[in-house]
This record gives C-alpha cells, structure tokens and sequence, in this order.
C-alpha cells in the first residue's frame, strides 16, 4: 500500500466488471473462454437482435441466470461489503455486473449500470419486476398478462447505461477511485477513471493483467482479485481507522 493513502480518504467510488466474479465461477467476456469467445456480442446483446430472434437472446440469458443459482460471492465481493459497512466515510460501488454476488456478500447499495439477471421488464407495460427463472417469448408478463414483449432488465449494445448521473456526480466527489476486474474496453465505463483524475481523485486499478487504461492510474495491483481486494481494503481499512 503505498503512502498517498496515508492522507484521509472520505469518499470513495468502486468500479467492478466481470473479473470481481471470475473466482465465483462466472465467465468473463474477454478472457478465454469468456462469454464473447466465439460469438459477436452485437448478435446477442441489442435491441435488434431481441426483437428478431428473442428466444435465442433469452436462452442467453436465462442459462446466465440459472449458471448464477449456483455460484457464491468470494472474498473479493465479501472484502468490499465489509469495508462498506465499516468504513467511516462515504463508499459508492458501481458494478458492470449483472449478477448479485455483491448483494449476496451483503453490500446494499449497488448500482448496476449494465442491469441485474435478476431482474426483467416488459416492453408492453414498462413494469420492471423480479426475473422468472426460466422465460420465452410466449411468457406472459405477470404485469400485464400479455406475451411476447418479455426481456431481462439488461442494458444492451447501444442502450444508455442506468444512473449515469448519479455516477459522475459521485466520481468527481471521489477522494480515491477503484477499479477491480475491467478490461477497460467498453464506454462510458472505461471512462470513468479519466473523469475521476480530472477532478483530482487518486486511481487505483486492481486487475489481473494490465487493463486499456491501466495507464491511467496512479497505482495498478496486478494479481487475482480475491488475493488483492481483501489485502488493500484491509489496509485501507487500517489507515483510516479514527
Ligand atoms: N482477478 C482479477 N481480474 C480478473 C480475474 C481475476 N480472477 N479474472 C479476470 N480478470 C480481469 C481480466 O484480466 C479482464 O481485464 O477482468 C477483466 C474482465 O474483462 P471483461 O471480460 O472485458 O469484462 P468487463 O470489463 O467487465 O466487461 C465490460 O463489457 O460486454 C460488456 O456488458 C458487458 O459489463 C460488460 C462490459
């Protein structure tokens, strides 16, 4: 832990994607075997595609949602939940994620900017409502009653990212952003750690390779995510302990 940590923090924004959920059991997008390896994420994951073949982009979906059932939050998710609900200041987490081990290792505010498997909506009502485990397009919406318009509450290709507002707001406040488990590839995401220096915050990336912005930070830990989160909030923890 370097020393510029020395100086107190009070608030803090966390970034996590896809590889604060590999040791959970969950694929990335990037890496090898990842989610996109053999597949054009622009045929699965936009509007278009749901709406010319939505049982192919729902059983996407729905095996996420049944793979997530039996996965577990690791040490990562738990470090950064312990170190929400102990730190004194003021702690943001934004996640890419749409699974809920974050909430499943008991942080409560987290801001899904990609949407949540957990959750679907209704093009017919616009209800957004808990997720059926398993749905197709002949699923009637439990809102509406009517069939066909069903989606998982995902954020597509080319669809706006959820509470961007509220995540500037809160990176240009930051003291100190993380990054932990991003490629640093997809926008506005990526962007996100040259809003957070531009308005003074110290940058910290936790990966376990260099990321597209590695660059960008003031200090990048490469290693595993379950290894290093829990040793830097700790420590985090420690020297800013009142
Ligand atoms: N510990 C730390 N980092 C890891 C680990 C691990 N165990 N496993 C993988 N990583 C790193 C990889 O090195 C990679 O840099 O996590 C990153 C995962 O990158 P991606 O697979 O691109 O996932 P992410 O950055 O979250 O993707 C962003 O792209 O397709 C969209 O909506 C999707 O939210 C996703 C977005």
């Amino acid at each position: 832990m370097t020393d510029f940590l020395e100086k107190g923090i009070d608030r803090i924004a966390i970034l996590t994607g896809a590889g604060v959920s590999a040791e959970s059991g969950l694929n990335t997008f990037r890496d090898s075997g990842g989610l996109w390896e053999g597949y054009d994420p622009l045929d699965i994951a936009t509007v278009g595609v749901l709406d010319s073949n939505r049982d192919m982009v729902l059983d996407f979906y729905n095996s996420r949602r049944s793979q997530l059932n039996d996965c577990l939050p690791n040490p990562s998710h738990l470090a950064i939940s312990n170190f929400q609900n102990n730190f004194s200041g003021h702690v943001f987490l934004i996640t890419q994620n749409v699974d809920d081990l974050h909430e499943r290792a008991g942080s409560s505010q987290v801001l899904h900017m990609h949407g949540s498997l957990r959750s679907m909506r209704c093009d017919y009502c616009s209800e957004e409502m808990d997720a059926i485990q398993k749905f197709e397009k002949s699923t009637a919406c439990p809102s509406c009653g009517k069939a066909g318009k069903l989606r998982p509450d995902i954020v597509f290709f080319g669809e706006v990212p959820k509470g961007l507002d509220e995540i500037y707001i809160e990176i240009r406040s930051a003291d100190l952003f993380v990054s932990i488990g991003t490629s640093g590839v997809v926008y506005p995401a990526a962007g996100f750690v040259a809003h957070a220096r531009d308005n003074g915050a110290i940058c910290v990336e936790i990966n376990k390779e260099k990321s597209e912005v590695t660059n960008l930070f003031d200090i990048s830990y490469s290693g595993l995510a379950t290894e290093e989160v829990p040793r830097f909030f700790s420590s985090l923890l420690l020297k800013n302990k009142i």
